[in-house]
């Protein structure tokens, strides 16, 4: 695929076919994970792999989804669910440098996946008291996000924005319109 519709494609993904992730794509999504950029090479992240359906059941109780929409839609439905969450954990004395990390490993896993048709979401909305308590982890180590994974069973596309608001919406067959500024509402001219 060429590198503009690998990332055009790599929207966010809410609702998923119930059919797993593939060892190969999940090795492939991790492997981006383990050789993406670090500040200093530190490679400070950990990751924990959520795949047995009653596990991720329980991670999907504790994540929200779609804030700009109503559960009943923006919420998947128990068929309609991811197959593979990752968490990624950073240190719990974790500097600046941890978040742009895991932001550059977020977006290699998550276009690792797209490549193999595997959409993904990523998810900030998270109960982490719960989900620390959940995944037993040690003190040192704090979770930063959670991903969901699997095979989508929506599209997604990139709309305009218009009248300055960039809420996602559904179209009437459930398709995401994602609004994404205009390129010279974002690149400032300094001249
Ligand atoms: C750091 C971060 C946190 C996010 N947290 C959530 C979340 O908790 N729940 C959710 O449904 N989507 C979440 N998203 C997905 C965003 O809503 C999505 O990226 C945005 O609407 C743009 O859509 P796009 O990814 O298709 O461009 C998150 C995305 C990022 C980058």
């Amino acid at each position: 695929m060429d590198i503009m519709e690998l990332l055009y494609g790599r929207r966010t993904y809410r609702r998923f076919a119930q059919k797993k992730v593939p060892e190969n794509t999940l090795h492939n999504i991790l492997e981006a994970a383990r050789i993406s950029s670090s500040a200093a090479n530190k490679q400070s992240l950990r990751y924990i792999i959520v795949q047995k359906p009653e596990e991720v059941a329980s991670v999907c109780d504790l994540v929200k989804w779609a804030a700009y929409l109503p559960a009943e839609v923006g919420t998947p439905k128990e068929n309609e669910r991811p197959t593979l969450f990752i968490a990624v954990l950073q240190p719990a004395n974790g500097s600046v440098t941890d978040h742009t990390d895991a932001g550059i490993a977020l977006s290699n896993m998550t276009l690792a996946a797209w490549a193999d048709g595997v959409g993904s979401c990523i998810m900030g909305a998270i109960n982490r008291p719960k989900l620390t308590e959940l995944f037993g982890l040690p003190e040192d180590y704090a979770i930063h996000s959670m991903v969901a994974f699997g095979y989508p069973v929506h599209k997604s596309s990139v709309v305009p924005v218009k009248n300055g608001d960039i809420k996602y919406y559904l179209d009437e067959n459930k398709d995401y319109l994602v609004p994404k500024r205009a390129m010279e509402d974002i690149v400032w001219n300094i001249r």
